[in-house]
């Protein structure tokens, strides 16, 4: 199995972190692999929110969790608890895009993939945020990320020193070959 192949059998999500800050240098690396993912007509439009306070992420978070509720939405847990959206990592990353840009998840999705993959070749943990999308829906958020009105989330990522190790998940066959 080459090298690369077996990163990319060994990423898996990870949901558990150590309470330890990564280096700058190793924030900066992460940052540098998802740049040289490509982007539709080379745009290279996405805006990259480099989180590492914890007050401002247990903010995004709760935010969250506010706009879940206040929407009506299903939320595991019970009402009223905060759930950790974020898992506790120490780094988080939400990428943003112009509301123009059509390619613009395609792009945010390579450039998440060349993270998780980078993360586990140096094995950290990783983790693609969906949920993140919903800060969309809060303004105060929106503001303080710098996201500005013709701008969308994208995408998000966490990464951090695992704390947890589960079983990788089966993943399906569902190739159909013409030959
Ligand atoms: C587009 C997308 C959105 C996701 N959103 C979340 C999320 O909001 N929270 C979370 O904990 N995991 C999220 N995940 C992680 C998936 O649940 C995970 O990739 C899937 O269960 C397969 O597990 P694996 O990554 O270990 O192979 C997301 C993954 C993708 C690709």
């Amino acid at each position: 199995m080459s090298e690369l192949m077996g990163i990319i059998k060994a990423r898996k999500s990870i949901r558990v972190y150590q309470e330890k800050p990564l280096p700058k240098n190793v924030v900066e690396n992460i940052l540098e692999a998802a740049r040289y993912a490509p982007t539709a007509r080379d745009l290279q439009e996405l805006e990259y929110k480099v989180i590492t306070n914890k007050a401002f992420i247990t903010q995004l978070s709760d935010g969250l969790s506010d706009t879940i509720q206040k929407e009506g939405m299903p939320l595991k847990g019970p009402p009223g608890v905060k759930l950790d959206f974020f898992h506790g990592a120490p780094l988080v990353i939400i990428i943003a895009a112009p509301k123009d840009n059509y390619w613009a998840s395609a792009d945010a999705g390579l450039a998440v993939q060349n993270i998780m993959l980078y993360a586990t070749s140096i094995k950290l943990g990783s983790c693609f945020i969906g949920m993140a999308k919903l800060i969309e829906r809060d303004k105060n958020l929106l503001n303080m990320l710098h996201i500005t009105d013709n701008m969308n989330i994208v995408a998000a990522v966490i990464c951090g020193y695992p704390a947890e190790n589960p079983e990788p998940k089966e993943k399906k066959q569902t190739a159909e070959f013409f030959e």
